[in-house]
């Protein structure tokens, strides 16, 4: 019996001495504020005091902790009242999904506890244990700073009429802030049973399973080991509604290390208890195709028998003729670039549990995409897909990685089979290794313009490799193209992609679908061009902005493009930071150099070329309430919260009103994936149609004009149209089946057209656009660069909640960071979270936002998307400082200090103390 103090009270619990803390917590105490993000010191999630000082109650054992004073995340708030900390983090928005709030909430008390007036420097050094992958911990720091002035947020409690556009509250940010969110691994039954995949250790193997039934009979604590012959369905998904490459459970052969061939039902310990090397699966090993060059070889063993040369699909976009063009354009500027696997990282690890209730499944799970995950469960259980019901948790993170299945297979299957609850988490280590990543390129690019700078032809030839099996690489080689020429004004472009298999790790969607490796490349060739003109780099490409009214490569003309605002936005920081880079260098004899560079971006929101709709409910029952039906997920991204304000406004009514029911699929719409950024402007038109189908049929019932005030009470409305005021006794209606007496509906499907064999068309109904400027410091000696500051100016055509939109540029900027700076995932060596870097708050330096609202006539009061927009331009940017510091132009990324250090002494800079 260990006997812990936690919050003030005395728990006796049945923990064994060596347990961790973290769990003894969670599961003996039932405290499931303090997350598990890696079970190994790294992630900080798991962040208590014990007896004051932060620690990481992971890496503590619970005889450790007797007889100490623990407090969590459960202990801070007092008589339901959050304390100054708790309500400077909600209105700075310093928590987006919230997974690693609990764990900055304890180390940020520890601080204060000790300093209550830190320095930026010192909230640096002090939080430096606790990872966030949403923020880009610049709202974190704010609210800390700020703690005793947080009107400094400038949050408003918006009137009728006024939430679009307001700094407002998340809805649902109180609960992030007092550990009640339930996340994918906080909710499940006491009594469920396990399951734990079993994984290929070998890259590419056939194999051959033997006698299972005899290991299950002779195995404490061991149910059922479950096989591909366990799946009633179709073993195989896949996100596209016709193809289905990848097994859930593999059949004699796999493709990539870390592929599931079996999965064991238990009890937890004794299904953790054994050694894969003991389960009888005789395995034969072949030499598997990786990279580029193996698989691409002539001749190669093909990976999937029914793709020649293992290329998946090539795309292509041709506009004019570009290599005509290219030959007589007087200046080029062409190169090859590369980069690696990028890791989501997102600190939430997959987690879920599932029942079955009669002919019907339910599967309670952290995810983006709920609707695709029930039709993918529907085929794999081979039921009608109204008998799958997906309740989404709370979402620690997605980036494009929990768009595609993970636990859900094992979950349905054992669940359908056992009829017991079921439930499933993955540890870092089975995270990293067996779910999607950023594709690597490989990518040749050429860039053409006359003497006086203006943009002629471009050309680019990309491969990109999509691992193992198909995911999302069909959008990958179909997106490219389309942004490969940047930005920019080009009359003449000739694009090619091709998606390429090998037996790695499956790519999938990450936050860009391919644009941010285009962008490195892109940019990069504007920089020599900008050179080689003798102009500067942010007026070169000024000069060259694609505008309102121009035709983009695939021939759709524009109806909003706000880069050249954001480029006016930076000029005045940029010129300064140059100047301040050029005066630096001049002065220092040292190894340090400074260097300034912009990076520019352009990014189509939605699906391309296809249907994505996203249709929205809003209800009026017989006693006042609203509700807001949204299939919209929220990953952290504050949907739940822009889709309240966008309800509010266009039913006419305070946000405080509303109420929303998101995410399970029994009881809202499909409002599509949270993906491809199109959440704002699908769902939020959709969301605006939705309130005005209701706001009308109410203007209808009191025969009152457009303009009439609506007041809703209890069981009335009162209808102020002018001088008259118009009472509809809502208990006078008749319910409809979901208890509503009202009901507004708003569909919304983006205007598209599909592209033509050139590639010419509309493939998306807006675009975003971005400049971002990073001002670098690059120590010659160690090949080390430091970001010291960002600009980023950011065309969203409208923010409807400026807070969110700028936590979304300063998370997706962090993460531009690490893929330029640190970020590469090698296959079967960084799969833990201090092999594989993500940026710390050390890494990432402050950050100046430009809003820039040039709207969008088809979006929902001109809104456009900001997700993927938010990260494309950083990697770029920062390439163009090194240059400028260094005189080296990046053409892999990340620019990790061996690879730059290896090109200063190749370039001869030696970079001497
Ligand atoms: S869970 Fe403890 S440090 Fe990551
Ligand atoms: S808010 Fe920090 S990880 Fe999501």
């Amino acid at each position: 019996m260990i006997s812990l103090d936690v919050n003030g009270q005395l728990h006796v619990t049945k923990a064994r001495p060596s347990d961790r803390l973290a769990d003894v917590i969670r599961n003996e105490i039932g405290l499931t504020g303090t997350k598990i993000g890696c079970n190994a010191g790294d992630c900080g999630a798991c962040t208590v005091l014990i007896d004051g000082n932060q620690t990481c109650a992971c890496m503590v054992s619970a005889a450790r902790a007797e007889g100490s004073k623990i407090i969590t995340v459960e202990g801070l708030a007092k008589n339901g009242q959050l304390n100054a900390l708790q309500k400077s983090f909600h209105a700075f928005g310093a928590a987006q999904c919230g997974i690693c709030t609990p764990g900055m909430l304890m180390a940020a008390t520890d601080l204060l506890q000790h300093n209550p007036s830190p320095t930026e420097e010192t909230i640096r050094d002090h939080l430096g244990g606790v990872l966030c992958r949403c923020t880009g911990y610049q709202k974190i720091i704010q609210a800390i700073l700020n703690i005793e002035t947080i009107d400094n947020a400038g949050i408003v409690d918006p009137g009728i009429g006024s939430a679009v556009g307001a700094r407002a509250v998340k809805i649902d940010g109180i609960q992030k802030l007092t550990g009640a969110e339930k996340f994918g691994d906080d909710s499940a039954p006491k009594n469920s049973l396990w399951i734990r995949a079993i994984r290929s250790p070998f890259w590419r193997a056939n194999f051959e399973i033997g006698d299972l039934k005899s290991f299950v009979k002779n195995t404490d604590g061991l149910l059922d080991i479950l096989t591909a012959k366990d799946i009633p369905g179709n073993n195989g998904f896949g996100i596209y509604p016709d193809v289905k490459d990848q097994p859930a459970l593999a059949e004699k052969t796999v493709r990539y290390r870390g592929e599931p061939v079996l999965a064991l039902v238990g009890d937890h310990d004794s299904i953790y208890a054994i050694d894969d090397n003991d389960l009888p699966i005789l395995w034969s090993e072949e030499e598997p195709l990786q990279g580029f060059d193996k698989p691409l070889a002539e001749g190669a063993d093909l990976i999937h028998p029914s793709k020649p040369g293992n290329i998946l699909a090539e795309g292509c976009v041709i506009k004019g003729d570009a290599l005509a063009s290219l030959g007589g354009s007087p200046i080029i500027a062409e190169g090859n670039f590369e980069t690696g696997f990028v890791e989501h990282a997102y600190i939430e690890p997959e987690a879920g549990w599932a029942q079955r209730v009669g002919d019907r499944i339910e599967i309670y799970t952290s995810t983006q995409s709920p609707y695709m995950d029930r039709d993918e469960v529907a085929q794999l259980l081979g039921i009608e897909k109204e008998n799958v019901r997906i309740v989404p948790s709370a979402c620690g993170g997605g980036f494009g990685g929990k768009l595609d299945l993970s636990v859900q297979t094992f979950l349905s299957i054992a669940a359908w089979k056992h009829k017991l609850p079921v439930r499933m988490v993955y540890d870092r280590k089975e995270s990293m290794a067996a779910t999607t990543k950023r594709h690597p390129s490989r990518i040749t690019a050429r860039y053409g313009c006359d003497e006086n700078g203006s943009l002629k032809s471009f050309f680019f030839d990309g491969d990109f490799n999509t691992g193992a099996y198909i995911s999302w690489g069909l959008t990958v080689k179909d997106r490219v193209p389309i942004h490969a020429s940047g930005p920019y004004y080009v009359p003449a472009i000739k694009a090619k992609s091709r998606a390429t298999f090998s037996n790695e790790p499956v790519a999938g969607a990450f936050r860009g679908f391919g644009v941010p490796q285009a962008a490195i490349a892109h940019e990069a060739l504007i920089d020599e061009l900008a050179e080689k003109t003798g102009q500067d780099p942010l007026e070169f490409r000024l000069k060259n902005a694609i505008r309102k009214g121009q035709a983009t490569s695939t021939g759709q003309v524009l109806k909003s493009a706000g880069l050249a605002q954001c480029l006016e936005a930076l000029r005045p920081g940029w010129q300064k930071a140059r100047a301040e880079a050029i005066a630096f260098n001049a002065a220092s004899s040292g190894p340090f150099r400074l260097g300034a560079g912009i990076g520019c971006m352009w990014y189509g929101c939605g699906n391309t070329s296809l249907s994505n709709p996203s249709s929205i409910r809003i209800g009026l029952s017989a006693n006042g309430r609203i509700t807001l039906y949204s299939g919209a997920q929220d990953i952290g991204q504050g949907t739940n919260t822009t889709m309240v304000q966008a309800a509010a406004d266009a039913l006419g009514v305070p946000m405080s009103q509303i109420e929303i029911v998101w995410g399970d699929t029994d009881k809202t719409p499909d409002s599509g994936k949270s993906s491809a950024s199109r959440q704002a402007y699908v769902s939020g038109n959709a969301t605006k149609l939705a309130g005005e189908d209701l706001r009308s049929q109410i203007l209808r019932l009191a025969n009152a004009g457009s303009d009439a005030r609506l007041d809703i009470q209890n069981c009335r409305i009162l209808v102020h149209d002018r001088e008259t005021i118009h009472e509809i006794d809502l208990t006078t209606l008749k319910n409809s089946e979901g208890g509503d007496v009202l009901l507004g509906s708003g569909y919304f499907d983006p205007p598209t057209t599909s592209l033509n064999s050139n590639g010419q068309g509309e493939p998306y109904g807006t675009y975003g656009f971005a400049a971002q400027l990073a001002l670098v410091e690059v120590d010659c000696g160690l090949g080390k660069v430091r970001v010291l500051r960002i600009e980023a100016a950011h065309d969203v055509g409208q923010a409807l909640n400026p807070i969110q939109v700028e936590g979304q540029i300063e998370g997706g900027t962090a993460q531009g960071i690490g893929l330029a700076l640190m970020e590469e995932y090698i296959p079967g060596k960084t799969e833990n979270l201090h092999d594989y870097l993500i940026p710390t708050i050390g890494d990432i330096p402050p950050m100046k936002i430009f809003i820039i609202e040039e709207p969008e006539p088809s979006g929902p009061w001109g809104a456009k998307g900001i997700g993927e927009p938010a990260l494309c331009a950083t990697a770029p940017a920062i390439f163009g400082g090194i240059y400028q510091a260094t005189g080296i132009r990046v053409r892999r990324a990340p620019c990790t200090p061996d690879r730059l250090r290896a090109e200063l002494i190749r370039s001869g800079i030696s970079g001497s103390r």
